[in-house]
């Protein structure tokens, strides 16, 4: 949540800033700002999306070249222009940006209107200004840029990236960070510093990782890292693999059309190289196979899409592997207390690797003696940092908010976990791992097959017309899906949308149908579990006798639901666990149409939302 860039070098740095804030949007769209530094502090910042402030800039204006941006994604105080960051200390001297919650902004705020300053502001981050001004004028730290920066930091509480920036140090920029994402990006005779690499792809490929509360101090020459005692520490440089035209739109009116049309690359590369010599590796992940074989019971935690595609992961190694599978909404793991120890595999799925609320389950199940085993899109990010070991999803960028090629990577990537468990613990022979194995790598190909269906999906949506409520049904495997695509549609369509089981619709839900009303089905295989089948063609003739408009997502071939379908969306044939890599993508694609309808033009930024949810 927020997206920080901060930069020291010769290019401009209100232009490199706006660039960088360009391509971090997707983190949160509430306001944003730049602040510039060429020895006086000279602060643009607009309410709204980042075209507000661009409407408002005068480039020319501010030749500097070191500054500070964030676009934000509001905690404390609404999205006004005054909220928005950076934020400037009562004599000038000082920007700052923050991404994060400083939870103890309260006494702090006091202790500053006690001492006659005026805040400006109703955040929580607007105290750091104030702070380091005061740190930097008077007292012991006085004068040294450095000591009053670990000063302010020393007394902050919470989890915080926040970026300093001082009028009379304009060659320098001093970073911190707790519990949120802060990358440093080595340029030549520049340097960078952002919340995510898309903030500097553009000019290096050479970053660096932090660990927890360390400080850095960024020049043109160079950077430093500190611990926030001012002992020195170590950042670990890596090298950045995603490509720059991987963080843009590539033809395609939104990222999110683009990412639905990366689906088939993102499932194969995420399984690239996992199966070899008749054998399934989690190469990547650092656990042994005498690890899982030890393993007697899994526990699956994650949020939103991932959460569902955790979903799939239970009914997948529950069928393989024949251990009891737990999954929970990361944000309630570690508040109910669950019951683990060290042969409980815990899988925390995360595409961005950053989402505060798992990170604390993580987190909690280490404590408790579990291996962890993080499912994640993003390197270096703190998930798979506190894991025990990580599997990598291989999409590339997600950059639309509502995930899309991140999902179907993420079932792609637990169904890796699944099938090297019933290796490891010999649940599976391998001639059925191997055969399973072959259906998953069917899979991309079967994605191709089926973005064909854009323009008939296109033509359903328009038809639906101005849609207020939508329900989603499915059964097995089909259930996760319906809850990704109601999930999909609340966010981008702000509609009123819900996911069933299908059987549990007589159970209450039935009372929602009326005339019209529209329901997506997701059928399962008719090859599959044959009651599974008709039990559901039954459901859908239910609420079609109390007038529901079906929507029905059935295998090619599948003849009986042909008649009790109003619009009928074939998808190719798969095995039944296989089905949800396939299914999802129609849904994905009438999301989108959607909310067009409903005036929402800006499918990738969603309002109210951020990418990455750094805080619980
Ligand atoms: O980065 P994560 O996978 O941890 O994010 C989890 C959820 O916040 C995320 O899936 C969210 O639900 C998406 N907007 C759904 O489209």
């Amino acid at each position: 949540m927020c997206g920080i860039v901060g930069y020291v070098g010769e290019r401009q740095g209100l232009g490199l800033a706006l660039e960088a804030l360009r391509r971090m949007e997707y983190r949160g769209y509430d306001s944003s700002g730049i602040a510039v530094n060429d020895g006086t502090i000279d602060v643009v910042k607009k309410a709204g999306k980042l075209a507000n402030l661009e409407e408002i800039l005068d480039p020319a204006a501010l030749p500097g070249t070191t500054a500070i941006g964030h676009t934000r994604w509001a905690t404390h105080g609404r999205p006004t222009d005054a909220n928005a960051h950076p934020h400037v200390s009562f004599d000038g001297r000082v920007a700052i940006v923050h991404n994060g919650i400083i939870e103890n902004f309260a006494p702090l705020r006091q202790e500053l209107l006690d001492a006659g300053v005026t805040l400006h502001s109703d955040t929580d981050s607007e105290v750091a200004s104030h702070l380091l001004a005061r740190a930097y004028n008077e007292g012991e730290t006085a004068g040294d840029f450095r000591a009053s920066a670990l000063a302010v930091l020393g007394r902050l509480e919470g989890a915080f990236t926040l970026l300093f920036t001082h009028a009379d140090h304009p060659d320098q920029i001093i970073a911190a960070r707790r519990s949120t994402p802060l990358i440093v990006g080595v340029g030549e005779g520049e340097m960078f510093l952002g919340s995510d690499v898309a903030a500097f792809i553009e000019y290096t490929r050479n970053a660096v990782e932090l660990d927890q509360d360390n400080v850095v101090v960024i020049t043109r020459d160079g950077y430093e890292v500190l611990n926030f005692d001012g002992s020195p520490a170590e950042g670990r440089p890596f090298t950045i693999d995603w490509d720059l035209a991987a963080a843009e739109k590539g033809g395609f009116d939104s990222f999110m059309m683009k990412e639905i049309h990366e689906q088939p690359a993102a499932v194969r590369d995420t399984l690239g190289g996992h199966f070899h010599d008749g054998r399934v590796f989690l190469d990547e992940s650092r656990i042994s196979e005498q690890d899982l074989k030890s393993v007697n019971q899994v526990f699956v935690v994650a949020c939103g899409s991932a959460y569902h595609s955790g979903l799939l992961a239970k009914y997948a190694i529950e069928h393989w592997v024949r251990v009891p599978v737990q999954i929970e909404v990361a944000s309630e793991f570690r508040y109910r207390d669950p019951v683990l120890d060290e042969r409980t595999l815990v899988l925390a799925i995360s595409q961005s690797g950053e989402t505060a609320d798992t990170l604390e389950a993580v987190r909690h199940a280490r404590a408790q003696g579990a291996k962890v085993l993080a499912v994640c899109n993003t390197n270096g990010s703190q998930i798979p940092r506190e894991s025990d070991a990580v599997l990598y999803t291989h999409a590339g960028p997600e950059i639309g908010v509502a995930s899309t090629k991140a999902f179907l990577a993420q079932v792609a990537a637990n169904y890796i976990v699944g099938l090297a468990l019933a290796q490891a613990k010999g649940t599976k022979y391998p001639d059925e791992i191997a055969e399973i194995w072959q259906s998953l790598e069917e899979i991309p190909t079967r994605i191709e097959e089926l973005l064909d269906v854009r323009g008939q999906v296109a033509g359903i949506a328009a038809e639906l017309g101005a849609v207020q409520t939508m329900l989603f049904l499915g059964r097995g495997v089909g259930f996760p899906v319906a809850l990704e695509g109601a999930l999909k549609l609340k966010e981008l369509a702000y509609i009123h949308a819900e996911g069933f089981p299908a059987g549990e619709l007589k159970h209450g839900p039935i009372a929602l149908i009326e005339e019209d009303l529209p329901v997506v089905v997701v059928v399962p295989s008719p090859r599959g579990v044959k009651l599974l089948h008709s039990k559901i063609v039954s459901n859908i003739q239910e609420i079609r006798a109390r007038g529901a408009r079906t929507i029905v997502i059935a295998e090619e071939g599948d003849e009986a639901v042909r008649e009790f379908a109003n619009y009928l969306i074939e998808i190719p044939a798969t095995s039944s666990i296989m089905q949800p890599l396939l299914a999802t993508v129609p849904l994905q694609f009438l999301a989108a149409d959607i909310a067009r309808q409903c005036g929402n033009e800006d499918i990738d930024k969603p309002r109210n939302l951020a990418k990455s949810v750094t805080v619980e």
